[in-house]
C-alpha cells in the first residue's frame, strides 16, 4: 500500500550505514511502489556535495548493497530523481536555513539521524531552533542510545525538549527482522504454545546471537562498548522481552511496549558467577586487542549470562543469553527448551527428552520443533529425535524475499507506527539493569577469558551451562 508523500532528511547521508542499509532500503520500497512521485529524500552531512554528486553516490550504494538480482538501472534512475542534498554543519549555523527551505509545510517530515550519537542533541536543537519541527515531524535515531542510564536520561530529556515521545523513533534493527516479529505471531496468533509458555512447562531458554566477524574497522567504538553495551543491552534484551512478555491486550505500540518494560523491570540483578566474558585471541595482528588498537583492553567481545525474570510466569526458568564476535558461524536464534515428559512409558528406551522450539532469526529464517519419534525400521521401540521444520523459504515459496529490517522500520516511521521502536522508558530500564553489571567488572578488575577464533567462545561459557546440568546448542 503506498504511503502518503513525505520529506525524509537523512543526516549522515554519506556514511556507512546510510550507504549499506538506509539508502538501498528506501530504494527497494520505492521500487515496489510504496512511494508517491512527490516524495522527497534529502541527504545531508558535512560533506560539500551537490545534488548530482549525492545522486551518484546513492546509485553506487544501491548497486553495491541493494538486494542481489533486484536492482536495475531504470529503477535506480527513477529513484534518484527523488533525491536532493543540503550540506549542514551540525555544530554550527551553516546550511540550516537552506535545509528548511527544502521542506514542505503540509507533509510528514522524518529526520533520520544516522550520525555519531554525540551529534544527536546538536541536531535536534538546531532543527528546533530553525523552526523545522512541526506536529507532523518525526525524529529517528540509531543506537547506541546512551552509554549508561545517566547519558540515556540526558538524551531523552534533550529530545523531549523538542519532540513528543510519539515523535521519537529509537531504532533497534533486531525488531525489524522478520522472524522477530514472527515470534509475536507464533506466541499470540496460535493457541498451541501460549498455554505451555511458562515455568511449569519450560525448563530454560537460550538466546544466541553469534557472529563470525570481528571488530575490524570499528575497534575504537567497540572497545568503549563491549558486547554488553553493543548487543545485550539492546538486541538480546529485545529478544528476551518478546519471548518473556505477557500477551498485550492488543497489538498497539504502547500496549506492546508496556509489556516489554515489565519484563525488564522484573529482571533480577545478575551475580558475577552467572556471567562469562571472553575476548578473542589471534595471530598475526588479528586478535581483539589488535583490532581494537588497545593492547591492554579488558573489553569483552563475547558474553554469556544466566538471567532470571523474577515473576510468576518465569520463576525457576532461567534465560541464558550469549553473544560474541569471531565465533564459528553467524547464527541468531531463540531456543525454548521444554521440560522432559513427566514419566517415561518406554522402559529401557533412552532418548525421551523435552521438546525444543527453535526460532531462527538468521540465517535461513524459520521455526523448528524438536520432537522425539520412534526410530524408523525394525529393532523394537527405539526412540530418536526429529525436527518438525518450517523454513520460510520452503514453506512460503511465493512470499518473495523477507524484507530487510530497515525496509520495514523506515516504512513504519512514515506510517507513524512505533510498535517496533524502543520507548524512552524501555531504554532507560535496560540501562538501569545493565549498569551495575558493567560497574562490577570495573570494581573487581576482572578480565575476559581469551578464546580462539572460529569456536564457540570461552571455556567459562560452557561451564556456566554445565554447572546447571545443561548444554548450549552448538553454533553452526
Ligand atoms: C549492531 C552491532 O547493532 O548489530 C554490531 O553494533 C553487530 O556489532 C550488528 O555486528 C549485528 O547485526 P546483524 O543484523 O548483522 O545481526
Amino acid at each position: 500500500i503506498p504511503v502518503q508523500p513525505f520529506d525524509l532528511v537523512l543526516f549522515g547521508a554519506t556514511g556507512d550505514l546510510a550507504r549499506r542499509k538506509i539508502l538501498p532500503s528506501l530504494f527497494h520500497r520505492f521500487q515496489i511502489g510504496q512511494f508517491s512521485d512527490d516524495t522527497r529524500i534529502i541527504g545531508s552531512s558535512r560533506a560539500d556535495l551537490d545534488r548530482p554528486e549525492f545522486q551518484e553516490l546513492t546509485a553506487a550504494a544501491i548497486r553495491e548493497f541493494g538486494q542481489p538480482g533486484e536492482t536495475n538501472e531504470a529503477d535506480i534512475a527513477a529513484f534518484i530523481k527523488l533525491l536532493d542534498y543540503v550540506a549542514v554543519d551540525a555544530r554550527g549555523d551553516g546550511g540550516w536555513a537552506d535545509l528548511g527551505q527544502h521542506l514542505r509545510a503540509d507533509v510528514t517530515r522524518a529526520f533520520y539521524l544516522s550520525v555519531a550519537p554525540s551529534l544527536f542533541t546538536d541536531i535536534a536543537d538546531r532543527l528546533s531552533a530553525s523552526g523545522m519541527v512541526t506536529a507532523e515531524s518525526r525524529i529517528v535515531l540509531e543506537k547506541p542510545f546512551g552509554h549508561d542510564l545517566a547519558s540515556a536520561r540526558e538524551l531523552n530529556q534533550a529530545l523531549r525538549a523538542h519532540f513528543q515521545e510519539d515523535q521519537i523513533y529509537r531504532i533497534d534493527h533486531y525488531l525489524g527482522k522478520e522472524t522477530v516479529q514472527n515470534l509475536m505471531a507464533l506466541r499470540f496468533a496460535n493457541s498451541l504454545f501460549e498455554p505451555l509458555w511458562n515455568s511449569s512447562h519450560i525448563d530454560h531458554v537460550q538466546i544466541t546471537v553469534a557472529e563470525s566477524i570481528g571488530v575490524e574497522g570499528r575497534g575504537e567504538y567497540y572497545d568503549r562498548s563491549g558486547a554488553m553495551r553493543d548487543m545485550v543491552q539492546n538486541h538480546l534484551m529485545q529478544l528476551l522481552c518478546l519471548t518473556a512478555m505477557e500477551p498485550p491486550a492488543r497489538f498497539t505500540p504502547n500496549a506492546v511496549r508496556d509489556e516489554k518494560v515489565k519484563v525488564i523491570e522484573a529482571l533480577d540483578p545478575v551475580a558475577p558467577d552467572d556471567i562469562a566474558r571472553g575476548q578473542y585471541r589471534g595471530r598475526n595482528g588479528d586478535s581483539y586487542r589488535e583490532h581494537a588498537g588497545n593492547p591492554d583492553s579488558t573489553t569483552e567481545s563475547f558474553i554469556a549470562m544466566k538471567v532470571q525474570v523474577a515473576n510468576w510466569r518465569w520463576a525457576g526458568t532461567p534465560f541464558y543469553l550469549r553473544t560474541g564476535k569471531c565465533l564459528r558461524e553467524r547464527v541468531s536464534e531463540i531456543a525454548v527448551y521444554f521440560r522432559d515428559p513427566p514419566h517415561n512409558i518406554f522402559e529401557g528406551a533412552a532418548g525421551v527428552h523435552g521438546n525444543v522450539l527453535v526460532i531462527r532469526l538468521q540465517p535461513d529464517e524459520g521455526i523448528t520443533l524438536r520432537t522425539t519419534i520412534k526410530d524408523p525400521g525394525p529393532g523394537g521401540m527405539r526412540l530418536t529425535g526429529a525436527n518438525l521444520d518450517m523454513t520460510f523459504a520452503d514453506s512460503l515459496p511465493d512470499a518473495g524475499r523477507p524484507q530487510d529490517a530497515y525496509e520495514r522500520l523506515i516504512m513504519d516511521v512514515i506510517r507513524g507506527n512505533q510498535t517496533l521502536f524502543m520507548r524512552g522508558d524501555e531504554v532507560e530500564a535496560a540501562w538501569a539493569w545493565a549498569d551495575p553489571i558493567i560497574a562490577s567488572w570495573a570494581d573487581s578488575e576482572t578480565v575476559p577469558q581469551r578464546y580462539d577464533q572460529g569456536g564457540s567462545g570461552p571455556e567459562d561459557s560452557l561451564l556456566l551451562m554445565h554447572r546447571d546440568g545443561r548444554r548450549w546448542r552448538s553454533i553452526g
